[in-house]
């Protein structure tokens, strides 16, 4: 079998995390979390209370360790839980749309991706980061059903939310990351899209696993 890059984007609560992981488990790829590196400099951009983009990404201490499972470390502590916090989420969407961000992120985000043999979920995984990526995926659910499953999430995570709030926030969210300027959240040409509304985990799973093993062979 030829090793391959599967790209899987779409708005927020789509089910693309939690697909993309159990695809990469499946064929034993590497799964690869974007949003989670967007957050993550979201929550520098925090703490740091500065607007100048370019110095935040030139001071950045940031490492993805990507073994069982992908875990973010920020100045040498692992935040991989803290960056799913509201004030992180709330913040994201500005921070991502800012041009030395983005460079910067692409560039980490090719290089982990050079070798083949990942999965990576995000916005623009298919059109910007990898546009040679074998398989695109755009995966999409109504927005009623997005927050209630961020909501099952939040209540797993100890993390206070209501419905009406989530999906105000998914909403707001995915207008600002269709909208902004630079890499904006589209589906790429060559994407199957996936509407998952109504589909559980595991019918999503296996139709991407049927996807994939067409094309490496
Ligand atoms: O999991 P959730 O859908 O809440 O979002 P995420 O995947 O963690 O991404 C958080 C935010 O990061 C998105 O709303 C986008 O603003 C941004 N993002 C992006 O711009 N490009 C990506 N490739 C991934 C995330
Ligand atoms: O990564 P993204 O923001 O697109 O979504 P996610 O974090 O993978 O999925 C949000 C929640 O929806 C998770 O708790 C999944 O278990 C759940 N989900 C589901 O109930 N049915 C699906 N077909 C896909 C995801």
């Amino acid at each position: 079998m030829s090793k391959i890059n599967i790209a899987i984007d779409g708005p927020a609560a789509a089910g693309k995390s939690t697909i993309a992981k159990l695809v990469a488990q499946h064929f034993n790829m590497i799964y690869i979390d974007t949003g989670a590196m967007y957050r993550a400099i979201t929550l520098y951009y925090i703490e740091q209370e500065t607007e100048d983009f370019s110095q935040l990404v030139q001071n950045i201490d940031l490492r993805i360790v990507l073994q069982n499972g992908q875990r973010v470390i920020l100045n040498d502590v692992d935040v991989s839980e803290r960056i799913r916090e509201n004030d992180v989420t709330e913040k994201v969407s500005h921070v991502a749309s800012q041009e030395p961000v983005r460079t910067f992120l692409v560039e980490e985000q090719q290089k982990l991706a050079q070798e083949k043999n990942v999965v990576m979920d995000g916005r623009d995984v298919g059109t910007t980061v990898l546009p040679d990526a074998e398989l695109k995926v755009y995966m999409i659910a109504s927005v009623e059903e997005r927050a209630l499953r961020r909501l099952k999430d939040n209540e797993l995570r100890g993390i206070e939310s209501d419905l009406e709030s989530l999906k105000i926030d998914i909403e707001r969210r995915d207008q600002f990351d269709m909208n902004r300027e630079i890499s904006p959240l589209v589906k790429a040409e060559d994407a199957i899209s996936i509407d998952t509304t109504g589909l559980s985990i595991d019918e999503v799973t296996n139709e991407i696993i049927n996807l994939a093993k067409v094309k490496m062979v």
